[in-house]
């Protein structure tokens, strides 16, 4: 089980003091929701940023793209050691020929589903060779909302087909993760979850008190 803490909801003014606040674990991620403005209304931080975190702390990054080019980044950050980044399957026209030349660059690669993005619409293709695959709670957007119950579906399906055909890919879920919601999501399957609001939100001391009760 992996825990990814997303920085959306960090102190900006006192980033790399909120980072160094995470203990050094093998079991979290460090996760970076960049947003442009078209796919998802809000901006957050773009590729400077991303370079600039990758040389300040040893948390392996969780690079989630919510952006209509991909591309674009996949190939601008392909020096930079990110353990895994995921794009969103409603961005692009060829998800597979994507994975394919990210798989190149970065250890792991994930697809993204949004709430109102099925299951079915990943390719036996895809299934067989993406490393994650990332199931939105809430619409991509906003650190801080509710839970949306609909994705526990979507895991049980997930985690079915990953059963069913021995696909390696882990199943991330992403959006109002916290003590109430997160039993819900890794009964179905569940084994790498994204919380934001839950632990930056806390006392910098709590931080990590956060990330041990997501580990149930
Ligand atoms: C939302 C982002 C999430 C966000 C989650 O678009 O992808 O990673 O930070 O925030 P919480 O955990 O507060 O819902
Ligand atoms: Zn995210």
């Amino acid at each position: 089980m992996i825990i990814s803490p997303s920085i959306l909801s960090a102190d900006f003014m006192n980033l790399q003091n909120d980072i160094e606040a995470l203990a050094l674990r093998d079991d979290i991620w460090l996760h970076l929701d960049v947003m442009d403005g078209h796919f998802v209304p809000n901006m957050t931080f773009g590729i400077p940023i991303i370079k600039q975190l990758s040389t300040i702390t040893k948390i392996p990054l969780d690079m989630h793209l919510m952006v209509t080019n991909p591309e674009f980044h996949i190939h601008e950050l392909k020096n930079t050691k990110l353990q895994n980044v995921t794009f969103h399957i409603e961005a692009v026209e060829d998800a597979l020929h994507l994975i394919k030349i990210a798989k190149q660059f970065f250890p792991s690669v994930g697809i993204s589903i949004k709430p109102g993005t099925d299951v079915g619409s990943l390719s036996t293709d895809i299934l067989e060779i993406v490393d994650l695959i990332l199931v939105m709670s809430v619409e991509p957007g906003f650190g801080g909302q509710k839970f949306m119950p609909k994705a526990v579906e979507k895991i049980v399906q997930l985690n079915y087909l990953r059963e069913q055909n021995q696909y390696h890919f882990q199943i991330q879920v992403d959006g109002g993760i916290d003590n109430n919601t997160v039993k819900s999501v890794t009964d179905a399957g569940a084994d790498n979850l994204v919380a934001g609001s839950y632990i930056f939100g806390a006392k910098q001391e709590d931080y990590n008190k956060r990330i041990d009760s997501l580990k149930i």
